[in-house]
């Protein structure tokens, strides 16, 4: 896809589309202005969000169509992000060639860029028959535009892309091997220092937790090290974001009814949330130490799996009774979190489909966002607002570790009921941190999307990256200390 920042009169514009938000003040010509003022006052166009309509041959116009946009009162950079996906889809699906997305000013050349690119998305093909035909050209046009926002937006967005590609690709082609042979590709070509651990060097850690799930499955686990170290970083803060990568769960002995499996290839988002937020974050240029650690493994029943009752040693020494073999995530978490608390991480995000229990509570709305420090916590909170990504904090009381401790052991990896059960699995989490300050993303009810969107088709959400990226970008300079 060629998409181009662009500068000229809009009425001169030749394209096969001109899309035009319309909480834009009247710019297009007295005659097109004209047009789309009589069509809001008919009452046929409110101008509502997400709101799509289509004028042939508009009145003073190059453009074949003018293609409005309806964002609400405000144009921000939420609904712009969308309002240009929607566009994008919109155009693709008529089979037009070129398109152009016109802004009143540059601010917003970063949410439109994204969003541009956000939904030309292209799922993973399999299909014998594919008949989508991709945009040859899109043209975003916004006065005094900045290239260097515009560079950074589709840097994000194809950062974006490659999580949600990586989350819908079936389990059969992207097991713990393939996931870690894409990080170490898309790693390096961001100019990330890369590391592989395979099941001996994590044996040699004494990964116990994280090599208790992989052990059901023939293919073997893996976890991989990212590091981004630019000589030039801002203060001296150390941040990891650390990531869940099952790449499928069949919840093991404790074995899923086949309801709940059908949709597990992507409970491997929180791995590939941090894969894409940290290959932006390179790519970018920022100016912040950042690493990564992805967790990757199969959970698969078997006669070498893990059995309900069995007690593990984790990484930091702790015994772990494996109650379900189906909170697996959190025994992949514990070990990844401990190597990361080792290796010195100053501050720790981590993110993970950990709980059902977290769509039962905020649907597919909220990410469910729990942890020890309320800065940290905030500051996510604060820049996903600016963008349309919400996070929910949920409490962190110690009357919640209760259930999770053990009889035999220090730790079981499931309560004797499910009551709270996403806060109980972050307590759990929090055995593993060692006071760090650190964030909990339980993304299992928003990581997919079960209907499609008007900006995306249903799968992978691609949720949190772009919220990650700006919350380094923007990392706050008391978190240095
Ligand atoms: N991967 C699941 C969580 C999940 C459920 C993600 C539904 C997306 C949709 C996780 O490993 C899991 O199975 N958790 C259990 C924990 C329970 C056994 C304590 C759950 O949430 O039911
Ligand atoms: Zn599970
Ligand atoms: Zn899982």
């Amino acid at each position: 896809m060629n998409i181009r920042l662009h500068d000229g009169p809009l009425a001169e514009l030749e394209t096969d589309a001109l899309a035009w938000p319309l909480a834009n003040g009247p710019a297009l010509g007295q005659a097109a202005d004209q047009q789309i003022e009589s069509l809001r006052e008919s009452g046929e166009v409110r101008g509502k969000p997400s709101e799509l309509t289509l004028l042939h041959e508009p009145k003073g116009l190059q453009s074949r169509r003018l293609m409005l946009m309806g964002v609400g009162d405000s144009l921000d950079a939420t609904q712009v992000f969308r309002m240009a996906g929607q566009a994008v889809r919109a155009a693709q699906e008529r089979r037009f060639k070129r398109l152009a997305i016109a802004l009143p000013d540059g601010d917003l050349v970063r949410a439109a860029t994204e969003g541009c690119v956000y939904g030309s998305y292209e799922q993973p093909k399999y299909k014998s028959d594919d008949s989508s035909v991709p945009l040859e050209e899109i043209l975003i046009v916004a006065p005094g535009a900045d290239s260097a926002a515009f560079d950074a937006g589709r840097i994000v967005g194809e950062s974006v892309n490659l999580t949600r590609r990586l989350v819908d690709t079936p389990a059969n082609d992207l097991g713990p091997v393939e996931f870690a042979g894409m990080a170490e590709s898309m790693g390096k070509a961001a100019g990330l220092e890369v590391e592989v651990l395979d099941e001996a060097a994590l044996e040699a850690l004494g990964a116990g937790s994280l090599l208790s799930v992989a052990k059901g499955s023939v293919r073997p686990p893996r976890l991989v090290r990212l590091a981004w170290n630019p000589g030039d970083a801002a203060g001296d803060s150390h941040l990891f974001l650390v990531g869940k990568g099952v790449t499928f769960d069949t919840g093991g002995l404790s074995l899923k009814p086949a309801k709940s499996m059908e949709k597990m290839k992507y409970d491997m988002a929180g791995a590939a949330t941090m894969l894409g937020a940290i290959t932006a974050i390179a790519r970018l240029g920022i100016k912040q130490r950042v690493s990564c650690l992805l967790g990757l493994v199969e959970n698969m029943p078997s006669g070498s799996a893990t059995r309900p009752g069995d007690i593990v040693q984790a990484m930091n020494g702790k015994t772990i009774e494996v109650i379900n073999t189906d909170a697996e995530g959190r025994l992949v978490l514990a070990d990844a979190l401990t190597h990361a608390v080792r290796l010195g991480a100053t501050h720790l995000i981590d993110a993970a489909t950990l709980t059902g229990a977290v769509s039962v509570a905020l649907g597919a709305v909220n990410i469910g966002l729990l942890g020890n420090d309320a800065s940290l916590s905030s500051h996510l909170t604060a820049t996903g607002q600016t963008i349309g990504e919400h996070f929910w904090s949920l409490p962190m009381n110690d009357e919640y570790l209760e259930p999770m401790k053990g009889d035999l052991s220090d730790l079981r990896n499931a309560g004797t009921d499910r009551k709270a059960g996403t806060i109980t699995a972050a307590k759990f989490l929090e055995q593993f941190v060692d006071n760090t300050p650190w964030a909990h993303l339980d993304i299992a009810g928003t990581a997919n999307l079960d209907k499609g969107l008007p900006n995306a088709p249903k799968g992978a959400s691609g949720i949190a990256v772009r919220t990650l990226v700006r919350a380094v970008e923007t990392w706050p300079s008391e978190a240095a200390k």
